[in-house]
C-alpha cells in the first residue's frame, strides 16, 4: 500500500493508472476507522482494479462550534486496517493542501440539503459536495462507494453525480451495527459507557416504527409519536429530528406509503449520532 500525502500526486498517479487501462475504486473516509468503513472498502475492492482510500477531516463540512478539533484521528490504525483490506493507495493530504487560502468556488446542492442534518448543520453539505468533488478530480475513480448510515450524504453526493455529469458509479453500502444494533460511527468513541447503552434508543425505536408499519399503522403522527415517547424514556437524550420523507425528494410526508426515508438524529449527552432506514409499504 503507497501513501500519498500531495493531491498533486495522487492526481499524476489516478491519471497514469487510468492511462494503462485500470479501474478505479475509491472510498473517502474521515478516518478512525471501523467496519462500517472497512465493508465499503470490500465492496470497492471487489469490483475494481486499484483500490484508493482517502482519510481526510474536511473542515470545510463542521460548522463553528462542531467538533473539527475533538474528532477522533489515529493514523497508524487506520493505516493497519486499510493495509488489511487490500488498499493499494491510501490518500492523505494536509488540509492546507487540499484548500488555497482564497478558494472561492463551491459546490451547492439546493434542493435535499435543506431538510434532515442539513437543517441543524448549515453549510455542512456544501462542505462535503465541495470536497467530494474534489477527491474526485484528484482520485478519478470508475466506482465510488458511500454508506448508508449517512442516507441524506448519499442521495446528495448521488444527486450531485448525476446532475454535474461526473463520470463516476456510486454504490450504496448497507449500515454496519454493532452487535447489540448500535450503527457504527467514529464518534461512538465519545459516549460513556452509560451514554452507549442509552444510545440504543437509535435503533430500538427505528425498530418500533418498522414493526408498527408491518402491522399496518402508516399514520406518521402515530409512528413519530412512538418514537419520540421511547426516546425521552433515555436520561441523556434530545431529539434533534425525527424526519419520515420521500426516499427520492427528501420531502415530508403524513403517510407511509411507497417509499419512505425514515432518518432521525440524537444528541446522548452531548454526542450527536444519526441512524435511518427505508420503509416500504
Ligand atoms: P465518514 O463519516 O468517515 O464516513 C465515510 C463513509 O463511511 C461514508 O460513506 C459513511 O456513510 C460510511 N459509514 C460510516 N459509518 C458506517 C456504517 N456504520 N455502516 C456503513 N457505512 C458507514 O462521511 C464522511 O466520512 C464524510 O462526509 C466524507 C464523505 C468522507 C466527506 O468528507
Amino acid at each position: 500500500m503507497k501513501i500519498v500525502q500531495s493531491p498533486q500526486e495522487m492526481q499524476r498517479r489516478a491519471l497514469e493508472l487510468k492511462r494503462a487501462g485500470k479501474t478505479i475504486g475509491f472510498v473517502p473516509t474521515m478516518g478512525f476507522l471501523h467496519e462500517g468503513h472497512l465493508s465499503l472498502m470490500k465492496a470497492a475492492r471487489a469490483q475494481c482494479d486499484v483500490l484508493v482510500v482517502s482519510i481526510f477531516v474536511n473542515p470545510t463540512q463542521f460548522g463553528p462550534n462542531e467538533d473539527l478539533d475533538a474528532y477522533p484521528r489515529d493514523f497508524e490504525r487506520d493505516e493497519a486496517l486499510c493495509n488489511s483490506v487490500g488498499v493499494d493507495y491510501l490518500f492523505y493530504p494536509e488540509p492546507a493542501t487540499m484548500y488555497a487560502d482564497d478558494a472561492s468556488v463551491w459546490v451547492d446542492e439546493e434542493r435535499l440539503s435543506g431538510v434532515l442534518c442539513g437543517a441543524s448543520r448549515p453549510g455542512h453539505f456544501r462542505g462535503v459536495c465541495t470536497v467530494v468533488s474534489k477527491l474526485f478530480n484528484l482520485v478519478l475513480p470508475d466506482l465510488s462507494v458511500f454508506g448508508e448510515k449517512d442516507a441524506q450524504q448519499l442521495r446528495i453526493i448521488e444527486r450531485m453525480v448525476r446532475d454535474l455529469n461526473f463520470p463516476v458509479q456510486i454504490v450504496r453500502g448497507p449500515i454496519v451495527r454493532e452487535p447489540d444494533g448500535l450503527a457504527m460511527s467514529s464518534r461512538n468513541k465519545y459516549l460513556t459507557e452509560e451514554q452507549r447503552r442509552n444510545a440504543l434508543c437509535l435503533r430500538r425505536s427505528l425498530d418500533r416504527a418498522e414493526a408498527m408499519v408491518k402491522a399496518g399503522e402508516h399514520d406518521v403522527r402515530v409512528l413519530r409519536g412512538e418514537m419520540e415517547h421511547l426516546i425521552a424514556d433515555v436520561p441523556d437524550g434530545v431529539i434533534d429530528y425525527v424526519s419520515f420523507v420521500d426516499d427520492v425528494s427528501l420531502e415530508p410526508v403524513e403517510r407511509v406509503d411507497g417509499r419512505v426515508l425514515l432518518a432521525l438524529a440524537v444528541k446522548i449527552g452531548s454526542t450527536r449520532l444519526i441512524d435511518n432506514t427505508v420503509l416500504v409499504a
